[in-house]
């Protein structure tokens, strides 16, 4: 009937990288320079849920997020809207009996449990999940490397967010980015001892997006050069055999090493890129005191653009690992409530 409304709803985790994406090879398909390979979080700690209706009396396109319109005119938002309705009309065209939901207007309403844009991979979570709400909405048969590659268009690090557990994102070599997706590299029930725990050192929006910079660490960088030459694509396969291995001490030095060589690239960059502080500096000291005291590696810190740390470390080394980060942490200022709050690593989205 004419006010017949469709929904899909759908949610999305976070995902973290350890081998990080930063560089963009094609700046309108939005292909990256490097492989990267990530953690999905779980589900019931961070994530994104949406819904996406659309009906006849729909009047706009529009994306509201924890009840906040946003702007969606931009050419990434754009291109996940005209990816997903061009699949849609195919559908149509081949099935007379199907309602016209591509030609009216979606709305998409979103929430996210966790702050947006402080480096905690909000638009990861966001686009991953908008993506797929649209895609059930329209009942599409994609698989999840397929709306990986339409969620990489809305934002880089989101495809990864379509696979559970352990997940990497092919840089890939086609001119027209159709190799560019996600895979998963294992399952969460693979290494189900993972755990994360996330420091938040400041809920602020960051100052520099990531688009901006990276942009500008592949114009002004010769240690980003070396790094997209020389470091990832040998740490790309030494992560994925660590994961299959289920080898943490590997997996957590790549980790460190990682997220040390990409902050080392901002700060390379001219003029330099800051996202972490001194509460991030003070968070690296105490994994490397937590480490020297077990006298192995049993935990790993990471941070994306901003100064939010996060922890990984296996079940058994809870007590060690968040024990004395809260110990610390507790009598510290400059963390909000969450501090040391641990987390199930490896969720598996819907
Ligand atoms: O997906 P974007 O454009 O927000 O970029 C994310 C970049 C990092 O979070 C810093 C690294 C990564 O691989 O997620």
């Amino acid at each position: 009937t004419q006010e017949e409304v469709y929904r899909a709803s759908t949610y999305a985790p976070v995902n973290i990288a350890v081998i990080k994406y930063w560089g963009k090879k094609n700046v309108e398909l939005n292909t990256p320079t490097n492989s990267s390979l990530s953690v999905t979080l779980s589900q019931d700690d961070l994530r994104t849920h949406t819904t996406a209706l659309c009906s006849v009396e729909t009047a706009k396109d529009s994306l509201t997020l924890n009840g906040k319109d946003q702007d969606i005119s931009g050419a990434r938002t754009q291109a996940c809207f005209r990816e997903l309705r061009a699949l849609r009309k195919e559908l149509e065209s081949k099935d007379a009996s199907l309602p016209k939901l591509a030609d009216m207007k979606l709305k998409i309403v979103s929430e996210n449990n966790f702050p947006t844009a402080a480096g905690l991979a909000s638009s990861a979570a966001g686009f991953a999940a908008l993506v797929r709400a649209i895609a059930n909405l329209y009942q599409l048969p994609s698989s999840p490397a397929d709306l990986s590659r339409i969620a990489r268009q809305g934002s880089g690090s989101a495809c990864r967010s379509l696979f559970g557990g352990y997940s990497a994102w092919e840089q890939g070599s086609q001119a027209d980015g159709s190799d560019s997706a996600a895979y998963e590299v294992a399952p969460a029930s693979h290494w189900p001892e993972m755990r994360a725990a996330i420091l938040v050192a400041s809920a602020e929006k960051k100052d520099v997006s990531s688009t901006a910079g990276m942009q500008l660490t592949v114009a002004t960088s010769p240690l980003f050069q070396e790094r997209i030459k020389n470091v990832v694509p040998k740490r790309m396969k030494a992560m994925e055999k660590a994961v299959h291995d289920r080898d943490f001490e590997s997996f957590a030095a790549l980790t460190m090493k990682d997220s040390n060589n990409f902050h080392a690239c901002c700060m390379d960059t001219f003029p330099p890129i800051f996202y972490m502080n001194s509460t991030s500096h003070a968070a690296i000291r105490l994994c490397d005191a937590i480490n020297a005291a077990a006298d192995k590696t049993v935990c790993a810190y990471t941070f994306d653009a901003g100064p939010n740390a996060v922890v990984y470390y296996l079940a058994e080394n809870e007590t060690q690992v968040a024990g004395a980060i809260k110990a610390v942490l507790g009598d510290k200022t400059g963390w909000e409530d969450k501090r040391g709050q641990s987390i199930k690593a490896a969720g598996t989205p819907l």
